[in-house]
């Protein structure tokens, strides 16, 4: 029997928890920048699983990747080395200059670790009082209850008290405020090159730059939070190397295993000293499984010209979305780096976005007014086109 979209969530509303605001249809396949729903309708899916998808939907070479190891072997637990997990690991640490990884699930996963790390590495260099990691205000680092109290956002705080103790938060970009932070008791300083639940806004190139002087000047871990805006998204194998700085700490989940669920934090040599045996770990994290789909999708990171394609799309969307707030002046701003690209505007985004999706187009919304944008990286101009032309309609619906 083949399930209707209604059939798929009348079971899912009986039997899912309620967590989530989702759309009515249910999806159940995809191929490229392409997404079907069960009903058959088809979409253009410029939100790539909240920055997942990197390589599109089902790409051969992950896909072939998956079916392979799970052929040869899937899982062992860490008490045993695998090869794609070293593969991995030695991909990851030559692309970014680090020296170590620890491999998780999920991105609140590798920031929940780089926040123990960070926490052992400040006790056994200056003792325990040294424990505090700054956050900016609007950042999203995850659900647990540390990296929900590292969220420098009220609202997912409320009503999950006690809370971890030990954040304080700074405006982005806010320089005197970040020093006036920074004392004795911090231990790191943790940052998303390129906020992205918080309405995707960049930071600074100067207010990073001189982040990174004064955590090398003080020995505070400079962690950065690439979990959405990392492996490719910005036009860079890492955000980071945008910025001309180089973290003690990142963290990866999302696009690392182009739809597989993988997470990971990567360390220098002199901050990972800290995490010796038994201090850290994880059961599934970097099994061969997940492990294998990472390694095909960084293959094709690497490729040459690859990053290069996606600079050149972002500079293709940013010019197609200049020319609509040209004429809709409900657009206020563009702003974003890579394929990761906000569009805000003067009227609250949630409607738009469910509109977007009954017209074939399927965006999200953050920070209640600012349209989000991460197609896979392999999109098209022809979708870019796309994609525009449908909000063109969408917003002229608005105009008066
Ligand atoms: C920057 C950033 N950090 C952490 C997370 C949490 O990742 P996950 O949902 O995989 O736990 C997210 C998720 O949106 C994120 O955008």
């Amino acid at each position: 029997m083949t399930m209707t979209n209604e059939d798929i969530r009348n079971l899912g509303e009986q039997h899912v928890m309620n967590t989530y605001g989702r759309t009515d249809f249910a999806l159940v396949r995809g191929r490229g920048t392409r997404v079907w729903d069960a009903d058959g309708n088809e979409y253009l899916d410029m939100l790539a699983g909240i920055a997942v998808n990197v390589l599109g939907h089902c790409p051969p070479e992950v896909t072939d990747a998956l079916c392979d190891q799970a052929n040869t072997l899937m899982h062992t637990s860490n008490l045993y080395w695998t090869e794609p997990q070293v593969l991995l690991a030695r991909e990851l640490c030559q692309g970014s200059g680090l020296d170590k990884v620890f491999f998780c699930n999920s991105g609140a996963e590798a920031n929940e670790g780089a926040i123990k790390l960070a926490r052992k590495y400040g006790a056994d260099h200056y003792g325990p009082e040294r424990h505090v990691v700054v956050t900016m205000e609007k950042s999203f680092h995850g659900r647990t209850l540390a990296t929900l109290k590292a969220t420098g956002q009220p609202k997912f705080h409320e009503d999950f008290g006690p809370h971890a103790e030990g954040f304080r938060y700074v405006p982005l970009n806010d320089w005197e405020a970040l020093l006036e932070a920074v004392d004795d008791a911090v231990c790191a300083v943790m940052i998303e090159p390129v906020q992205g639940e918080g309405g995707v806004f960049p930071v600074d190139r100067a207010f990073l730059q001189k982040l990174e002087a004064l955590c090398r000047e003080r020995d505070i871990l400079l962690i950065l939070d690439e979990v959405q805006c990392g492996f490719g998204r910005s036009g860079h194998l890492f955000a980071f190397q945008n910025y001309g700085v180089t973290p003690d700490v990142m963290t990866l989940a999302k696009g690392l295993g182009g739809g597989v669920p993988i997470g990971a934090f990567l360390a220098s040599d002199r901050a990972a000293a800290s995490l010796g045996p038994g201090k850290h770990g994880s059961t599934f994290g970097g099994n061969p499984l997940v492990c294998a789909a990472a390694l095909a999708v960084m293959t094709r990171l690497n490729a040459p010209g690859f990053l290069e394609s996606v600079n050149d799309k972002s500079a293709y969307f940013k010019e197609g979305l200049e020319a609509l707030a040209a004429k809709h002046p409900v657009i206020l701003e563009i702003r974003g780096l890579g394929l990761m690209i906000g569009v805000k505007l003067s009227v609250p985004g949630a409607g738009l976005v469910k509109e977007a999706a009954s017209r074939g187009l399927l965006i999200n919304c953050t920070d209640t007014d600012t349209l989000r944008f991460l197609p896979p990286l392999t999109v098209s101009p022809e979708e870019i086109d796309e994609a525009i032309a449908i909000l063109d309609g969408l917003l002229s619906g608005l105009n008066p």
